[in-house]
């Protein structure tokens, strides 16, 4: 029987600032059935996608994405935060829902024609999945799919992906 992944997701009133309501996604990746069930679903899309990486954001999006490229036998490319990458990297500012950050990637994690699978936990303003095309694009990948575990509808992420392929398990 299908999993409901909607029991394993934690809500918090103002964290980590007054006015988010924080979703959490612990509950459900410290259950295994629940976390097979959003790996094996989101893997099913990165494979209807044909895509040959994932690539995630750093931290939560390598928790999500690297077990979905363990699983359909894909390279995964982290993007990272500031200064965690020994080689030439290209890089992408951005704002998210409550700050602003910018993420590097490897200019050699990625080759011209790579059809990429974007995976996070969760989608919110999408200014962190922009970056991670946007390093994706510089780079000359081409990005097939976007897969989260959450969506919160209300702060329309999905405006900023376009017509990119997009899935999430679960919406707000
Ligand atoms: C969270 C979450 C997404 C992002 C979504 O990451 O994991 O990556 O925010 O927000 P957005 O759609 O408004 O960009 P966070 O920056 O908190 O980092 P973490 O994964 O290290 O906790
Ligand atoms: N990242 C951005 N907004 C978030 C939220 N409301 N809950 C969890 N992670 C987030």
């Amino acid at each position: 029987m299908a999993v409901d992944l909607t029991k394993y997701i934690s809500s918090y009133k103002d964290f980590p600032k007054k006015g988010i309501l924080f979703r959490d996604i612990s509950p459900l990746i410290e259950n295994p059935d629940a976390f097979r069930e959003a790996t094996n679903r989101l893997a099913a899309f990165a494979k209807k996608e044909h895509a040959n990486l994932i690539a995630a954001p750093e931290a939560r999006g390598f928790i999500v994405g690297s077990p979905v490229a363990y699983k359909l036998g894909i390279g995964f490319v982290p993007a990272r935060k500031k200064g965690k990458l020994p080689t030439a990297t290209v890089s992408a500012s951005y704002g998210l829902e409550y700050g602003k950050s910018t993420l590097y990637m490897e200019k050699k994690a990625i080759k011209p024609g790579d059809r990429v699978v974007i995976l996070d936990d969760l989608l919110a303003t999408g200014g962190t999945y922009s970056a991670t095309a946007k390093l994706v694009k510089q780079l000359k990948g081409n990005v097939v799919g976007a897969g989260f575990i959450i969506e919160l509808s209300a702060l329309k992420g999905r405006n900023k992906i376009g017509d990119v392929d997009t899935m999430s398990l679960i919406k707000y």
